[in-house]
């Protein structure tokens, strides 16, 4: 669906976001013919520039940064041209006229913050003294949304100085990852889940995120942020969100949103020994392996967790007697993002413990190989008689969906096609984020008064064991990582 002509214009325009995510997705959208002809997107970002060379320099990054699929140099040359540049100063006087120069009337108006947090008051500060936005004008500001509660609601208040919040788009780009949709599809596009979707017949639920990756050249912005405010606070508290929370009345953007507020409130503090922490060591004799995680943030002392794993509870009537276990990491054994709702055992086994206990499991793939796979028990075939094994109902969306079943397009692309179109539902709302980080702090406030340290864990592994004592002790396993 084509979207109203719109001006984006981009803060942090020669930044790593814009040039990795932000412009390749919106060409992407262009070659798919949903950037109207008329949008046109305005790099700002202090270094001075003129248009020829930002679009050079974006021409460059598609090429480095896209799909990886030839690009059309028609198409490529022709949104470049949608493109243009200001030189601005977020804390001055500079650039401000032109940028207002370069805006057009009549058109949605929307500014992404693609920069430092300590920024958005300054920049939506001076978008309203040039009087640059109007009633319908949207921001989009990215992770990370404060550092703590304190701090998300300084940025909250400060964007709320000169915005209302239906203006306001907090990316958490997990949200628009195709398969977190498709919890919600799953969940509430079918009968056959919802009735069980609960303490009475749901065991234990998981939600893994690992990572490959170390904290590759970001060791100065991750050093102090770790592991749970980095990802658990964000992603893994939106995946936990759209598992837990109530049927919405309705698929819209509060509906869905007061929903997941509900369960963020309901989510009890998490005990020290429910947590553990780890990170990443090297093994000097193996070249893949290097560097640890102290060289990587070049800080030898480091305390900052590169992986973490916890249980926690929700305590309403739906999910009192569950428990949610979460559990990311980076350079562990494989790429997987996963989530397990692990059913109970059958009430009686009329086969005989002989026969073995199974257990139903139904795992949403998140990524890589998206997919749903439902663990049946069934007879094992041949004559040994009645023993029992676990087949997989296996649908990996690719195969599902044909070569040409869906359409490839990535979270960036999704939501910012959303801000045109003025859809909130997968964005985080500011009470949203203030109460998952008033959840975050006492936990992380916990560990750091103990003095906790991070238990070293070999790079490319499941995580430190202690993380599969955690599970170990209510008699439960972690699923495999597998890629
Ligand atoms: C980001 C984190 O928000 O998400 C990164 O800051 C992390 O540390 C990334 O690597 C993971 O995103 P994805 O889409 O690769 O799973």
């Amino acid at each position: 669906i084509p979207v109203d002509p719109f001006d984006l214009v981009i803060f942090g325009g020669t930044g790593d976001l814009a040039r990795r995510k932000i412009l390749p997705g919106l060409f992407r959208r262009y070659c798919a013919g949903q950037m109207p002809p008329e949008a046109r997107v305005i790099g700002a970002a202090r270094a001075e520039m003129d248009d020829a060379a930002y679009r050079e320099m974006i021409g460059e990054a598609i090429a480095e940064f896209g799909d990886g699929k030839a690009v059309d140099q028609d198409k490529l040359s022709a949104f470049l041209e949608t493109l243009s540049y200001v030189a601005i100063d977020a804390r001055g006087e500079t650039g401000w006229r032109a940028l207002a120069g370069h805006m057009r009337r009549k058109v949605v108006r929307a500014f992404y913050f693609s920069v430092a947090p300590g920024l958005f008051g300054d920049l939506a500060e001076r978008l309203n003294a040039h009087g640059l936005t109007d009633d319908d004008s949207r921001i989009v500001v990215e992770k990370p949304f404060g550092r703590d509660l304190a701090s998300a609601r300084q940025l909250n208040q400060d964007l709320a100085a000169f915005f209302d919040e239906r203006q306001i788009y907090r990316i958490d780009h997990y949200l628009g990852k195709e398969t977190v949709q498709n919890l919600m599809a799953v969940r509430f596009g079918n009968m056959l889940f919802e009735p069980l979707w609960n303490s009475q017949f749901v065991d234990h639920i998981q939600i893994t995120v690992a990572e490959t990756v170390g904290v590759g050249g970001r060791g100065d912005y991750y050093d102090k942020s770790g592991a749970m405010r980095d990802m658990v606070q964000n992603h893994l508290m939106q995946l936990l969100c759209l598992i837990a929370m109530e049927p919405p009345a309705r698929f819209d953007p509060d509906a869905v949103r007061d929903e997941k507020l509900k369960v963020i409130r309901a989510l009890e503090p998490v005990q020290p020994h429910h947590i553990v922490r780890g990170q990443y060591s090297a093994d000097p004799d193996d070249p893949e392996s290097l560097p640890d995680y102290r060289t990587a943030v070049e800080n030898p002392k480091s305390r900052t967790e590169s992986f973490i794993a916890l249980k926690t509870h929700i305590a309403n009537w739906r999910w009192a007697a569950t428990p949610f276990y979460l559990r990311t990491g980076k350079r562990m054994v494989a790429r997987s993002s996963e989530i397990s709702i692990v059913f109970k055992d059958t009430p009686h086994s009329i086969f005989g413990e002989e026969a073995g206990r199974h257990r139903n499991v139904l795992s949403i793939r998140l990524q890589p190989n998206e997919g749903i796979k439902l663990s049946v028990t069934i007879k094992e075939p041949g004559p040994g008689g009645m023993r029992l094994i676990d087949v997989p109902l296996d649908m990996t969306f690719a195969d599902a969906l044909g070569p040409d079943g869906a359409e490839n397009v990535d979270a960036y692309e999704r939501l910012i096609m959303d801000v045109i179109r003025g859809n909130q539902t997968l964005f985080m709302r500011g009470d949203e984020v203030e109460a998952a980080w008033a959840w975050t702090d006492p936990i992380i406030e916990g560990w750091t008064n103990r003095g906790d340290v991070p238990k070293p864990y070999d790079s490319h592994s499941a995580g430190p064991d202690a993380a599969a004592q955690l599970m170990r002790r209510d008699n439960r396993d972690w699923r495999e990582v597998t890629p």
